[in-house]
């Protein structure tokens, strides 16, 4: 088959080759996956280049970790009812060598969720590692039926997500941004309630709406916001968040202590397999639904697969940058 693959950390150009590799059979409990897209996302290319911890665990990398395409094999244990089968593809690449980016790919059958007609694969390819990241945010701690949760990036692939599974499951979905501009935005993408964190009256304005404290703040940048979730949760609310952020601010352990505020720091390589599961119904029903839908991607063949990295490593592409083989 046609893959992508490096056997070293570095620059997209000094390590990424294209070429011939043996096409791989499931194993028993896998699923092999004609893959039609698959996405590249910053933590496929900071895996890559070797950054935020990671190291080559195996020998040969076939990188990106989410996709979409069409079951072709099943292994031992697997209904065969699945052959044929349009999917999205999640995690394939995390703890294991071969990911998306190549003609197939293999990965265990839960991980392979089935698609209805009609959601075109570049919506979801990318939808596995925000998607589920996403959903966890709001619901990794309990129900929210009720609730009013805070959602920052909310423009961004997790914060969708995090917008869309607040709102299906019943809380009240304030969304966070950082310009006036983006308001109109993320009501648009499903906010009920929309805020500007550069406003310097945000918390304010959080508390106008939730006169007695925010739930849950889904949040994309730990550090830099946590002053604003200090003056605006209620006692006993969560902070569950996936990203740090730029401040080097030491944690305000007295403050968090004294409201007992609950911290869940997330990694999606790591959540339970149930939650992942739980997520990959949630969030393909709401794309079913039309609650969420995420902005066109950037589209590049396999054989350029380097200029696709390092477009994904460009701010303004938003990590929305795909590649079909
Ligand atoms: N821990 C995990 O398991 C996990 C999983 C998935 C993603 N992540 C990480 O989470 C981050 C977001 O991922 P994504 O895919 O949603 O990225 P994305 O699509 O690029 O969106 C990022 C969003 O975050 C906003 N933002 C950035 N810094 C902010 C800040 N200090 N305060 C408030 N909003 C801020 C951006 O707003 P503007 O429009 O104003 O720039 C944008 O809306 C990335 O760093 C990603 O690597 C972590």
């Amino acid at each position: 088959m046609r893959a992508a693959w490096y056997e070293r950390n570095g620059p997209a150009r000094d390590v990424l080759t294209v070429g011939e590799l043996p096409t791989p059979s499931p194993a028993p409990g896998e699923v092999r996956v004609r893959v039609a897209v698959s996405a590249v996302h910053r933590c496929d290319t900071r895996k890559r280049r070797g950054t935020s911890g990671s190291v080559m665990r195996f020998p040969r990398i076939i990188p990106h970790d989410d996709g979409a395409g069409v079951i072709d094999a099943v292994g031992r244990g697997v209904d065969a009812r699945r052959l044929g089968q349009r999917v999205w593809v999640y995690l394939a690449q995390s703890y294991r060598p071969f990911g998306t980016a190549a003609e197939y790919t293999v990965v265990p059958d839960p991980q392979a969720v089935a698609l209805p007609a009609g959601v075109p694969f570049d919506q979801v390819a990318g939808l596995g590692r925000p998607g589920i990241t996403g959903h966890r945010a709001i619901l990794g701690d309990g129900t929210v039926v009720g609730q009013t949760v805070v959602v920052t990036g909310a423009l961004g692939s997790v914060g969708r997500s995090s917008l869309a599974v607040g709102r299906r499951a019943g809380a009240t979905v304030i969304a966070a941004v950082r310009q006036d501009a983006q308001v109109a935005r993320a009501l648009a993408a499903g906010a009920h309630h929309a805020v500007d964190l550069a406003s310097g009256r945000v918390a304010r304005r959080i508390l106008e709406l939730a006169p007695g404290g925010v739930h849950r703040v889904a949040d994309c940048a730990f550090a830099d916001n946590l002053a604003t979730w200090l003056e605006t949760l209620a006692y006993g609310g969560t902070i569950a968040t996936y990203a740090n952020g730029r401040s080097r601010a030491p944690v305000p352990f007295r403050s968090l202590a004294v409201k007992n505020v609950t911290v869940h720091f997330l990694g999606n390589d790591d959540f339970p397999d149930d939650a992942n599961h739980a997520a990959a119904v949630d969030l393909t029903a709401a794309l079913c639904a039309g609650d969420l839908c995420f902005p066109k991607v950037r589209s590049f063949a396999l054989d350029d697969i380097v200029e696709a990295h390092e477009a994904a490593e460009q701010p303004a592409t938003r990590g929305r940058v795909v590649v079909t083989p």
